[in-house]
Order: structure tokens, then C-alpha cells, then sequence
């Protein structure tokens, strides 16, 4: 029998997956390479299902003889060590991203006389389709609140941008870059949240009105969230926030070691800022812990220490500190045009934790990409006011210039025509 190889991901089995298996098991004796979940990360979206359970699926499938992980996208390191006799591949990937890796393969194949066969792609039937379709149907809060900790568990890099209503969630829930680089998740800032509701960012929203704009988000999309608790409050009142977020469906809350009237943090010492001592900062992040009754919610503890200059010295004790009181990631916040101290404070960090996840928010410091950040050791970075910053100037052009001209012609060329809001939601029509 010869041997044969399928790589697949198999997360939404479609009869397309039926076609290639059928045609690889005519070959021969089928082993399927199964993408790991953070081999499919590194190129797509996070599995619907967990390795474990997308093993158990094709395993059980006709014609399967062996399942075996494949832990990258690419296929060499398991072709060199299973050298088989053919590849089974649909003929979807000879363009685009995948073309490198199909060339790959083929290399490969040729050291050792192998070949690579092609299935025709099943019209009709597309992963990409079911993925849309499971988007429209949508989410529970159990399955999206878990997703956060498997994102950061399975990508290298978890990336953030931040929703103020339904409209900019729903930007974050489908916006792709060519390369298909998305958004895994939505941050519910409270000074875009204030700022959009024409209150300071001072703690003045309060949670229940905080949460009604998360629920109208929730209800046009999927993907989880992290919510901005600015101090959490007192430790009584927190441990309430933690079960109305956790039961909402929300992934992680942050709070921020600062105590009395909170005030933004990128003023830094220019306004009056107290911080909290560590140890009522931990009595705090014990409560929270406490009150939550799921396994898959965060809460992560945000360190002021470099906005108020206090010193690396200080960001650092705390962070062990509030690790050892059970927070579940660090986030550190610096106001700096350089990322410098955020990537001093990494190191350090690293070398005491090396698994706890570290999220940064680089507003200030934004030449550094999200490349970088992770190989600092940086697992989740926030995008924290970027939606709302984009969409008041347009706004406010746009209102001048009706004034100005006494009539909407010259603004109608920074608009979104008529045509396109009418189908920007579908249903409208
Ligand atoms: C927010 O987005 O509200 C934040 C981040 O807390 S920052 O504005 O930088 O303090
Ligand atoms: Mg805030």
C-alpha cells in the first residue's frame, strides 16, 4: 500500500473535506497531518474546536488509517519524517497565501520520488461560507467568554481593538488585512465608553450602563471582549462587577492599582493621581477572584507605577505581588513616546513568570508593532481609543462643512454614499 498524506485543519468537516479524504484513501493508506490549534493560529482564526475534538471527528472517518498532529502550516517536518508516497491537496491553494507552502510540498516530495495529487475545490461549500454563516447565527455568552484564555493559550499574539457601540464592534468582528490578520477581540475602554456618552473619564459611568452598550455590541457579534473597570471600586463592590461581567459573557476585566478620584492615565502626574498600596490593591484582586464562578474568566491587574513615575523597581514588585494574589496577567501601562520601559519591563518580568500573560496598550508609544511587542514576551495588545478617535474628526469635518457651504455637496466626498449605509447591515433592505 502506498502511502499517503492529508494536511488538513478540519474544523467545519464540509463535504469538500469528503472529496479529499475519498480521493486520498483510493491512493492508499491515509495519515492525516491534523493542524494543531496554534498551527491553525498562526494563519486564520482560532479553531471552532479544540484539537482534541477535531481528532476525534476524522479519525472516525472512512478510510482514515492514522491522525497525527501537524505543528505548523508548514508540512515539511512531518513529510521528512513520514516520507510518503503522495499528498492529497485541494487545487484551492496554488495562489494566494498558501502557494508557498504547496511549493513547499512539492520540493519536498521531489528528495524522495514522492508526488502530490490535486482534488478539484467542491464548489458551493467553503469553510470560509461556514464560518460567515456561523458569525450570523451567533454566540452564547459561555462559548464566547471562554475564548479568550484559548487565544492566548494558541496564538503568539492576541490583538485588541477597542468598541464604543454595535457599529465599531462590528468593524472589529469583520475587518481583515490582506494577509487575513484580524482582530481576535473587543476592549471596552472607559474613556471612549465616557467620551462617546459625553462624560469624563472619572468612574462616572456606572456598570449597569456600561453593560447596556456591551449587550447592544454582544448582539451583532462574536468575538470576546475585555473590560476596562478602571479601579474596580471597593473590593465589596467589585466582586459584584465580576459576576454582571462574567455572566454577560465578557473574557477578563482590568483594574488599575489607582485609589480615589480616578483620572486617565496618559495625564500622567499633570493631574493629582494616588496610587493604591499593594496590599488593599491585592485584598481587591482576591475578591474578584473569589466572585467569579467560571474557570475561564480573568481578571488582570493593571500597574500604574511607570504612568506615575514611580520607577521600574516599583512596577516589578507589584507585579509579582499581585500575581501571587491571583490575578490571571499583568497589564502595564506607560505614557512614553518610546516603548522602552515597556520592553525593560517585559524582560524583567519574563524572567520571574514566564507563562503569566502580559498585555500592554501602546497609544502613546505607537511605532513598535505588534511584532515586536510579542517577541518581547507581550501576549495581548490593546488598541484602546483607535475607533472613536477615527470616527470624531470625520464627524466633526463633515458638520463644519455644512455650515461653511450652506449646503451637504461638498462633505457628500468624505461620506459613506447612500447606497453603501443602505447595505452596510443586512435586513435593511
Ligand atoms: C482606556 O481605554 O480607557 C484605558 C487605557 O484605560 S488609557 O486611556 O490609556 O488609560
Ligand atoms: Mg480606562
Amino acid at each position: 500500500m502506498k502511502k499517503v498524506y492529508v494536511g488538513m485543519s478540519a474544523d467545519l468537516v464540509h463535504p469538500g473535506h469528503m472529496n479529499i479524504l475519498k480521493a486520498a484513501s483510493s491512493l492508499g493508506d491515509v495519515v492525516v497531518g491534523l493542524l494543531t490549534d496554534k498551527a491553525i493560529a498562526s494563519y486564520k482564526r482560532l479553531p471552532y474546536m479544540t484539537y482534541d475534538q477535531r481528532k476525534v471527528v476524522i479519525e472516525n472517518i472512512k478510510g482514515v488509517s492514522e491522525v497525527i498532529p501537524q505543528e505548523t502550516l508548514d508540512y515539511r517536518p512531518n513529510l521528512e519524517r513520514i516520507k510518503p508516497d503522495v499528498v492529497v491537496h485541494g487545487d484551492d491553494w496554488k495562489s494566494g497565501t498558501q502557494a508557498k507552502t504547496r511549493q513547499q510540498v512539492i520540493d519536498a516530495l521531489a528528495t524522495w520520488g514522492g508526488e502530490l495529487v490535486e482534488v478539484a475545490y467542491t464548489e458551493g461549500i467553503s469553510s470560509t461560507y461556514l464560518n460567515k454563516s456561523l458569525r450570523e447565527i451567533g454566540t452564547t455568552p459561555d462559548i464566547r467568554r471562554s475564548r479568550l484564555k484559548r487565544l492566548i493559550d494558541t496564538k503568539s499574539i492576541v490583538r485588541i481593538m477597542e468598541a464604543h457601540n454595535a457599529l465599531s464592534g462590528l468593524i472589529v468582528e469583520n475587518v481583515m488585512c490582506e494577509s487575513g490578520v484580524e482582530y481576535d477581540g473587543m476592549w471596552s475602554s472607559s474613556l471612549t465608553d465616557s467620551t462617546s456618552k459625553g462624560k469624563p473619564d472619572i468612574e462616572a459611568v456606572d456598570v449597569s450602563t456600561r453593560v447596556t452598550t456591551i449587550n447592544e455590541i454582544f448582539e451583532v457579534t462574536t468575538k470576546p471582549m475585555i473590560y476596562d473597570a478602571d479601579t474596580g471600586g471597593i473590593p465589596e463592590h467589585f466582586a459584584f462587577t465580576v459576576r454582571t461581567l462574567e455572566r454577560t459573557g465578557i473574557s477578563a476585566v482590568i483594574i488599575e492599582d489607582k485609589t480615589g478620584l480616578k483620572k486617565n492615565s496618559l495625564f500622567g502626574n499633570d493631574v493629582t493621581q494616588t496610587q493604591d498600596s499593594i496590599e488593599n490593591f491585592c485584598q481587591k484582586i482576591q475578591a474578584g477572584k473569589k466572585s467569579q464562578i467560571t474557570e475561564d474568566f480573568m481578571v488582570i491587574a493593571r500597574i500604574e507605577s511607570l504612568i506615575l513615575e514611580q520607577g521600574m523597581d516599583d512596577a516589578i514588585a507589584r507585579a509579582k505581588a499581585y500575581v501571587e494574589a491571583g490575578a490571571d496577567g499583568i497589564m502595564i501601562h506607560s505614557r512614553l513616546k518610546s516603548p522602552d520601559e515597556i520592553l525593560e519591563f517585559c524582560r524583567l518580568f519574563r524572567s520571574y513568570h514566564d507563562t503569566v500573560p502580559i498585555v500592554v496598550v501602546p497609544t502613546s508609544y505607537n511605532q513598535v508593532t505588534a511584532n515586536e511587542l510579542c517577541r518581547a514576551g507581550v501576549n495581548v495588545i490593546i488598541y484602546a481609543n483607535h475607533m472613536l478617535r477615527a470616527a470624531y474628526p470625520g464627524m466633526l469635518n463633515v458638520a463644519k462643512s455644512i455650515l461653511e457651504n450652506d449646503r451637504s455637496l461638498e462633505a457628500e466626498q468624505s461620506l459613506l454614499s447612500i447606497k453603501e449605509i443602505l447595505e452596510l447591515i443586512p435586513g435593511t433592505k
